[in-house]
């Protein structure tokens, strides 16, 4: 029943009972559902997904999307189709930092193509691919709502724009040496330009 809710993987529920918010997750997504009155709960679940994602591995496994539907009080379906529905969610193990590139107009005409192709190159992999190390991520991505300042990606909470070869050096030099899970809801987030 849990592997068709969840898709194709594997519901595990010893894994499942392993998942448990820090004290600190816990009293940021206390303070969430706290904006919301009990029957709109599930207003919250975008935030709640966001920190459930940096908080168990940067991914939102099945399990931690049962946990998630339980700490909300709301169906496991309920929060599947929403973290199915959106890009910024991984249904699956993804590397500490994942590149998204945009690829849209603006970012495509400056030259995102080559970004990518110069990524893959570097990193070793194909865009959906991560790279051995479990360090690196490579997507693609529809407009971020940068394109003044294209081509440019994003990495967890963090945009960097005008983007260039070597600009992408820096970064993966960057990156590695932090070598740490980059999220969304990093709050020491930096946007290069
Ligand atoms: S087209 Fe790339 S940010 Fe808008």
């Amino acid at each position: 029943m849990g592997a068709e809710v969840h898709g194709t993987q594997e519901f595990d529920k010893k894994k499942r009972a392993e998942i448990k918010f820090s004290d600190a997750a816990m009293a940021e997504v206390n303070e969430i559902i706290s904006h919301y009155p009990t029957e709109k709960i599930k207003s919250s679940l975008l935030p709640v997904l966001h920190i459930a994602q940096a908080e168990f591995g940067g991914w939102l496994s099945p399990e931690t999307m049962d946990y998630v539907a339980s700490v909300l009080k709301i169906k496991p379906i309920e929060v599947f189709e929403v973290a199915s529905f959106y890009t910024m969610y991984h249904l699956k193990p993804v590397g500490k930092c994942v590149f998204e590139v945009c690829q849209t107009s603006s970012c495509w005409l400056n030259g995102a193509e080559d970004i990518v192709k110069y990524i893959e190159k570097k990193l070793n992999i194909k865009v959906g691919e991560t790279t051995r190390d479990g360090m690196f991520t490579l997507k693609t991505a529809e407009c971020l709502g940068s394109c003044g300042t294209a081509p440019m990606l994003q990495c967890g909470a963090s945009y960097h724009e005008n983007l260039t070869y070597a600009k992408v050096d820096s970064l993966i030099e960057k990156y590695k040496n932090e070598n740490r899970l980059r999220s969304y809801t990093d709050k020491d987030y930096q946007n290069t330009l």
